[in-house]
Formats: structure tokens, C-alpha cells, sequence
């Protein structure tokens, strides 16, 4: 199966720090292309979306460029939001929806989510699907309970999608950010969680599951040797190119 590396870029670069770090993982991406069987993403800010895609394609870099956030509407009276036809307008190839920082900072529900996740299968619009725990939630041992909610809030109503499309990335809140992975034994039941939900809503769908927090060119290779691991969601270590391109390397 394709292995999935996708950076989040969050809030972070300006064009110039954009271009940058295309050059510089072009340069030392020189002769050595990310194998065959792995499908790189960066879901930069909306700003750097087109000139993302511009400078990728010029270095020839397989880099695909996706957003982090959208609004489930097509047009209309919501000021400060984005709708999936202008992220594809400028060529984002996909999205994440539902990430952790969403859902705390700016309190977006599974209701909510679940809106956009549909208007974006809907669309054939490439969404990857956050879910995960709090450390509360996590200390409790309410784990499988969280990601079975969140998934069933969040997939609600979704009936078909094109192959393909949905990706489930598993990343609990306490990892993120931290320089600490959750350990793989941890990661490895909560992705059986996910796997199984998946297997009994979907039977006849493949979706890849993604794990996210604290990911780094140290601890890749454990995390993607893990069942039902079929790929990573970074955020730190996709900001420096070295590190980026590190990710892809093992
Ligand atoms: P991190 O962030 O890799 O810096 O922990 C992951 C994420 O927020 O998706």
C-alpha cells in the first residue's frame, strides 16, 4: 500500500520562506526522488497555494499541495472563510479537515466537520480526517470511545466516495507539538480502533490511516512498521526541508 507522508505547515512561512524551502529540499532531493510508492503532501497556508504548487512543479517536486481547513458552503456571507471550489481553483489537491487544533482553538464540532467532510467526498475533493484524544480523555482510558464518537460524528451521513479520497489521520492532542510520540503500542490499538470502525462502516473501501504527533526522521520508521499504519501527519518536522525530506528518505 502507498505510504503517506503529509506535512502541515499551519501558520507558519511567508512566500519568500515558502520558496526557500523548495529550493533547498530540491537541492538535496538531487538524484535520490521519493520512492514510487510514496505520496508526499504539504498543506500549506491559503496564501502560498498557487505559488506552492508553481514552485513544486518547476523544481519537479511530487509534492502534492492540499489546505488545512474549509468551509462546507460553496459561496456566501461567511467572512474570514474558504470554500473547496476556491482551494481547487488555485490547485489544492486536498484537505485537512477536523485537525485537533480546529476543534480546540476554534471549537469546531464533529457536526461541523462532518458538513465539510461531506461537501468534500462529495466533490471528490481528497480529505484527510482528523480525530484523536485529549490527555484527559487518554488518562481516563476513554480512548476507543473518542475515536468511535468522533468518527461516527464526523462520517455521519457518508454513504460512497471515489477510492482514494479519505484518509483518516490518528493523532492524539497530547502528542502534538510535544518532541513525544504517543508509544507504538498505544498508537497501534488506537489505529485498530479506527481500522476496525472503518471495516464495518466501509467493508468494501480501503482507507488509509495516517498517525500524527511529534513525528520525526528519529521515530518514522517504528511508527510506519505498525499494523494498520499506512502513513504520518507531520507538523514541526515538515517546516525544514533537511528534516521533510529525512521523512521521505526511511
Ligand atoms: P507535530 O504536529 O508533528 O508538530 O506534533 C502534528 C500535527 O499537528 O498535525
Amino acid at each position: 500500500m502507498t505510504k503517506f507522508i503529509i506535512g502541515n505547515w499551519k501558520m507558519y512561512k511567508t512566500d519568500a520562506e515558502m520558496r526557500a524551502f523548495v529550493q533547498e529540499f530540491s537541492q538535496i532531493s538531487q538524484g535520490s526522488a521519493p520512492r514510487a510508492e510514496t505520496w508526499l503532501g504539504l498543506a500549506v497556508p491559503f496564501t502560498l497555494i498557487d505559488a506552492a504548487r508553481a514552485s513544486c512543479s518547476e523544481h519537479q517536486l511530487p509534492i502534492h499541495i492540499g489546505a488545512q481547513n474549509m468551509h462546507d458552503a460553496t459561496a456566501g456571507a461567511f467572512t474570514g472563510e474558504i470554500a473547496m471550489e476556491m482551494l481547487r481553483d488555485r490547485g489544492a489537491e486536498f484537505v485537512i479537515l477536523g485537525h485537533s487544533e480546529r476543534r480546540s482553538l476554534f471549537g469546531e464540532s464533529d457536526d461541523f466537520i462532518n458538513k465539510k467532510v461531506k461537501k468534500a467526498l462529495l466533490c471528490e475533493f481528497k480529505t484527510v480526517l482528523c480525530v484523536g484524544e485529549s490527555l484527559q480523555e487518554h488518562l481516563a482510558g476513554n480512548t476507543s470511545k473518542i475515536l468511535e464518537s468522533q468518527l461516527d460524528g464526523c462520517l455521519q451521513g457518508v454513504e460512497a466516495f471515489q477510492p482514494g479520497s479519505l484518509s483518516i489521520a490518528y493523532e492524539p492532542r497530547w502528542a502534538i507539538g510535544t518532541g513525544q510520540k504517543a508509544d507504538s503500542e498505544h498508537i497501534q490499538s488506537a489505529h485498530l480502533v479506527c481500522f476496525e470502525w472503518l471495516q464495518k462502516r466501509f467493508p468494501k473501501q480501503s482507507v488509509p490511516l495516517l498517525y500524527g504527533g511529534s513525528v520525526s526522521e528519529r521515530n518514522i520508521c517504528e511508527i510506519c512498521a505498525l499494523l494498520n499504519v499506512n502513513g504520518v501527519l507531520v507538523g514541526g518536522a515538515s517546516l525544514i526541508a533537511r528534516e521533510f525530506f529525512a521523512l521521505t528518505a526511511n
